[in-house]
């Protein structure tokens, strides 16, 4: 290369978010039907997530790619390629996922369309406050990220392989978890913005979510399952419980001087790339480009 050759960008690995590419290989065990806590209802709110992750994170990266051309900090444009290349693969890996729900006879289709739905509702809004739902869904998905890493229920899941995708996906969710923000705020994005925000995925996003988590169910034939689900809904909701734990930390999103980088995240995240990408990492025989990255 001459001297003269332009300097290279920086890549999101350089700025710690490094997009891991990994192949994941699910188990075709059908016995692992109900693979959290051995619960329907639990389980298959696991389902709708990863229904409705590809939808939902080509949004995230579509309201951030609109003002991508705004960002002149090298780091925060590094973050931003990061942030994209990371949401994509996650994209990618929960669609071999949802294949497998498929083959399961699970309709995981189902809240991936109610999802998709609200989504182009919500695309009829501006570009902005498109933005300001993407960064109040990222701030639901860090806070979610964090339970799933901490969460004993999930570390005793009958599915092994998929464990390791919710760990992955969540590790990497806290590794980004700012960069939308930082956009939103270098457009000058408002406290009004966020509060508009709120209703606009509480309406377009949170009811198709709980709607189609609700036929799921019905189609599972669990509806009347009813000891379950009340052990289900305790697991979830009950108090200190994983969703519990996650909406908690809602209102802080509405908060004058909110930002992500508040939820204080580091040392989790420093021990699971340990163990998913150290030497003895985990994912360290799946993860296909471990050079790019950083530890
Ligand atoms: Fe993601
Ligand atoms: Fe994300």
């Amino acid at each position: 290369m001459s001297d003269t050759a332009a300097p290279r960008a920086l890549t999101g690995a350089q700025v710690g978010i490094p997009p891991r590419h990994i192949d994941f290989r699910f188990s075709r065990d059908s016995q692992r039907h109900f693979f959290y806590d051995n619960n329907p209802l639990a389980s298959l709110m696991f389902v709708v997530f990863s229904g409705i992750f590809p939808p939902g994170e080509r949004f995230f990266m579509e309201s951030v790619r609109h003002f991508r051309d705004q960002i002149t900090d090298p780091v925060l444009k590094a973050q931003v390629s990061g942030f994209m290349g990371q949401e994509a693969l996650h994209g990618r890996e929960h669609e071999r996922l949802n294949e497998l729900f498929r083959e399961r006879g699970l309709d995981v289709d189902l809240p991936a369309r109610y999802v998709r739905f609200g989504l182009r509702q919500l695309e009829r809004f501006s570009p902005r406050l498109q933005l300001a739902c993407t960064t109040m869904m990222e701030h639901f998905t860090a806070h979610l990220a964090e339970q799933w890493l901490t969460d004993k229920a999930l570390a005793a899941s009958s599915d092994p392989e998929m464990l390791k995708l919710w760990y992955w996906h969540a590790l990497e969710e806290l590794e980004h978890k700012s960069v939308a923000y930082d956009v939103f705020e270098l457009i000058g994005g408002t406290q009004r913005e966020r509060k508009q925000a709120g209703w606009l995925v509480g309406i377009f996003v949170m009811l198709p979510v709980v709607a189609s988590w609700l036929r799921l169910l019905i189609k599972e034939g669990q509806l009347f399952n009813l000891a379950e689900n009340r052990r289900g809904l305790r697991a979830l909701f009950g108090r200190g419980a994983l969703i519990s734990q996650v909406l908690r930390h809602m209102p802080k999103f509405w908060r004058r001087k909110f930002h992500p980088q508040q939820q204080q995240t580091q040392a989790l995240e420093e021990a699971w790339r340990a163990r998913l990408f150290g030497p003895a990492g985990e994912l360290s025989d799946v993860y296909r480009n471990p050079g790019k990255a950083v530890g």
